[in-house]
């Protein structure tokens, strides 16, 4: 089974969503370590109420002294025997030598169906917008923002009763269900990168709509 590293900074839903996919005998992966920058993220409960070994690494034990602070990320990660990183609410931006020591060994679950809506507030700014469709994106990470081969997506209509709150419950309940379609695809080596793009196996399931 492909070895997770799951890094978190909060709550910790989508950090659940990969511990409720893990325990399916048939899943290819397993989570080696979940990682927090926050020692009170409430994804810790989950990971310690799973059993899953955690470690917490705070930037603020790193004052001014990110190569430090991802030193000893990168340190729990390898000693954890980690193969693939999840980003999972994860809020620190991470340096472009962190990034490329991981380069398609890392992946991000982002809150809107990139290339729109990078960065923060994502069901706010799609409601300004007025787009029809909003939902979620998992991508392998690269050190531009929100950047990176797009794995998988999901879809979500917006309605016309939708503030942002409704509306990002509903993206929420679509990351649920899209990042562990996206770790099997990758641990089954049924998505590769391919230069700018993922290319996925033809004949691979698709996920199927989760609205
Ligand atoms: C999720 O909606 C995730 O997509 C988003 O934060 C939330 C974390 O929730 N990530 C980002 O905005 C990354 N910039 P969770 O802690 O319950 O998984």
């Amino acid at each position: 089974k492909l070895k997770l590293g799951v890094l978190i900074s909060g709550r910790g839903s989508n950090l659940q969503a990969l511990i409720d996919a893990c325990a399916a005998p048939d899943f290819p992966a397993e989570i080696a370590l979940v990682l927090s920058n926050k020692a009170d993220a409430f994804g810790l409960e989950r990971a310690a109420q799973a059993g899953l070994p955690t470690a917490v690494v705070s930037h603020r034990d790193h004052p001014g002294d990110k190569p430090g602070f991802e030193a000893a990320m990168d340190a729990a990660l390898r000693g954890a025997g980690v193969e693939l990183v999840c980003l999972a609410g994860f809020m620190r931006i991470l340096s472009e030598g962190f990034v490329e020591s991981w380069r398609d060994k890392l992946i991000n679950i982002h809150p809107s169906l990139l290339p729109s809506f990078k960065g923060l507030d994502t069901h706010a700014r799609a409601l300004a917008t007025g787009v029809r469709f909003h939902g979620c994106t998992v991508h392998f990470v690269r050190p531009e923002m929100d950047d990176g081969p797009i794995v998988a997506q999901a879809a979500v209509p917006v309605l016309p009763s939708d503030d942002a709150h409704a509306l990002g419950d509903r993206v929420l309940e679509s990351e649920h269900a899209l990042y562990p379609h996206a770790v099997r695809l990758i641990a089954e080596g049924r998505a590769r990168v391919d230069g700018d793009v993922v290319r996925i196996e033809s004949g691979a399931t698709v996920l199927e709509s989760v609205i």
